[in-house]
């Protein structure tokens, strides 16, 4: 099968911040691809190039068959852009909002009836299609959001954070959503600050300073991290931090909240052994075990390797 997006090279400077940096991807029909990477990484400019919002700076990309410098207003039809900020017209209802978009995309009056209305159902904003944009929660406001990116009912999606500071409810419906849209054979690129939802994903790239540093499938990404995960939940866990770390077969500590994930060599045997010595310093445990990694511990361990290799090339 070929690609449906596929960039080489593809980069965009601002002045000398090179935001998208020599971008080689290619993302092939139906799948739901994850952007991920700190703040600043270029995911907002990466998606917004693809959309054509973007004049590209260096490299070449093509969507949906169309090259991207060239025929960006064949690519337009072809693709559904949600932006990061708030982009519905606040004064305006749900419906008007709908219609709005349906006749910024030329969609017929009769395409229009039938699909608001299955858009409603489907966002779940039946009851609310009268009610103005703004005065709809956080989560209702992207789903419509949503819902008017479909209205033309584009077969690739360019999704920009759509879920960031969202309840986690909502979050969910949001995501069930996007899923039923990946069955339904849509391509869809979402960005995201959640690693919950990279897991989600069939492939997931990470970006880091305009460079796609990894890009595999979750389960890929998971097993590139060395060591097992045992989690403790210690009483100080400020002291457990200090201690834990200075153990021999301790590879990582990662900090959530008040438990302390550490990666480390042999779980079985070790887990023990850091319990008798955190308990020898005087530190209370309230629960220890081990557990499966997940993709949050491979992303904050992927971008601390990353940081102190661009450290090590600074220094030299
Ligand atoms: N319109 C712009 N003008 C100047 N610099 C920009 C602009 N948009 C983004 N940048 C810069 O490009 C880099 C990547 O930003 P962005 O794509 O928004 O990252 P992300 O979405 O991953 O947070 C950042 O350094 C940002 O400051
Ligand atoms: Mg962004």
């Amino acid at each position: 099968m070929s690609a449906i997006i596929e960039t080489s090279g593809l980069s965009r400077l601002f002045k000398q911040n090179r935001a998208v940096d020599n971008l080689d991807l290619e993302i092939q029909p139906g799948e739901l691809f994850g952007l991920v990477g700190p703040d600043g990484a270029g995911k907002t400019t990466t998606l917004r190039l693809l959309a054509g919002l973007l004049y590209v700076t260096e490299g070449s990309a093509s969507v949906a068959g169309f090259d991207l410098r060239t025929q960006p207003e064949s690519i337009k039809p072809q693709i559904g852009y949600m932006a990061q900020e708030f982009s519905l017209y606040a004064k305006l209802s749900v419906l008007e909002n709908l219609r709005f978009f349906a006749e910024l995309y030329n969609v017929s009056k009769t395409e229009q009836k039938e699909r608001t209305e299955r858009l409603l159902t489907f966002a779940g904003l039946t009851e609310f299609k009268e009610r103005r944009a703004v005065h709809l929660s956080g989560g209702m406001q992207k789903k419509l959001a949503l819902a008017c990116t479909l209205i033309h009912q584009p077969p690739i999606l360019l999704l920009d954070e759509p879920t960031t500071g969202v309840d986690p409810v909502s979050r969910r419906e949001f995501w069930n959503i996007l899923t039923e849209l990946h069955l339904e054979g849509t391509t869809i690129i979402v960005s995201t600050p959640y690693m919950d939802e990279a897991d989600r994903c069939s492939r997931v790239g990470l970006m880091y300073a305009g460079k796609l540093m990894v890009c595999d499938t979750p389960q890929n990404i998971r097993h590139q991290i060395e060591g097992e995960l045992i989690e403790i939940f210690p009483d100080n866990w400020q002291a457990a931090h200090q201690i834990v770390s200075t153990i021999p077969g301790v590879l990582e500590v990662q900090t959530y909240g008040e438990a302390l994930h550490l990666l480390v060599e042999d779980g079985e045997n070790q887990l023990p052994k850091i319990e008798t010595a955190l308990k020898q310093e005087g530190i209370h445990i309230n629960g220890a075990r081990l557990a499966p990694k997940r993709m949050e511990e491979a992303f904050i361990s992927l971008i601390r390797r990353i940081e102190s290799e661009a450290e090590e090339i600074a220094d030299e």
